[in-house]
């Protein structure tokens, strides 16, 4: 009922050429009908990727703003211009390394709704928060911008990727079944802000060193819906097998 998703995040990886190639490689791949593969290459590459037919086309991240005095910066209408349909936000990446506060990320989130595009929002607790046992209620504060402030036709349009900060690229994963827990809690919180229905709809990704050796053990989880992946989706043989876990 809900919609399987595997993104890959390529981060700040790949020369063009190598990009050409893992992108060639993965538009001429066949994956299972049920299952939608994203690609968030790095923002250069997006326009040269945009016609992309087999796999779905990311952004890694958007401005707060509509348009402006922004260097650097890129506007969700720039996205929409080139037929994006995802971005994601709120990467602990972004909220570490540019201070991203919660409040920024959820302006974010309007604006990519605003221009018809799907927010992956991110959410996951450091090793700091899981060790002191707060990691429940750091990740409900992460939300809860976008748990109150939502419609509930703009949420129900929203995938959320639960990345404990821990296993990002360290290679250690989450147990399936404290992942499960968390998800399960996610799903309950969207439950009490917008009901069953939605909650039942909203795919939940895990991310966090997800890789061929884990992904069918995390995926068979009954709340884990796909997965958000970084380094192993630099290889499009991991990637595919991955894809492939459901
Ligand atoms: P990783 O990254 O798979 O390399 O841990 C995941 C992510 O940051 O989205």
């Amino acid at each position: 009922m809900r919609k399987k998703i595997v993104a890959g995040n390529w981060k700040m990886n790949l020369n063009k050429s190598e990009a050409e190639i893992l992108y060639n490689d993965l538009e001429s791949k066949s994956y299972p009908d049920d299952v939608e593969v994203i690609i968030a290459p790095a923002s250069i590459y997006l326009d040269s990727f945009s016609n992309a037919s087999n796999v779905s086309i990311s952004s890694q991240d958007v401005s707060a703003n509509s348009n402006g005095a922004f260097t650097g910066e890129f506007s969700a209408e720039m996205l929409s211009s080139i037929n994006l349909r995802f971005a994601i936000v709120g990467h602990s990446e972004r909220r570490t390394f540019h201070k991203e506060t919660d409040l920024l990320i959820f302006q974010k989130v309007e604006m990519l709704l605003k221009h018809g595009i799907t927010p992956i929002f991110c959410c996951g607790e450091s090793l700091f928060d899981r060790e002191s046992k707060n990691h429940f209620k750091v990740v409900k504060s992460q939300l809860s911008q976008i748990l109150s402030n939502l419609s509930s036709e703009d949420f129900s349009k929203i995938v959320i990727a639960y990345e404990p900060v821990w296993a990002i690229g360290t290679g250690l994963t989450a147990d399936p079944q404290d992942a499960q827990d968390m998800h399960f809690f996610v799903r309950g919180l969207i439950l009490e802000a917008f009901g069953k229905d939605i909650s039942d709809k909203t795919s939940i990704l895990y991310g966090g060193s997800c890789k061929p050796s884990n992904s069918k053990e995390l995926f068979s989880m009954k709340d884990i819906d796909g997965g958000l992946i970084g380094g192993a989706s630099l290889d499009s043989e991991s990637f595919e097998s991955i894809i492939n876990s459901f």
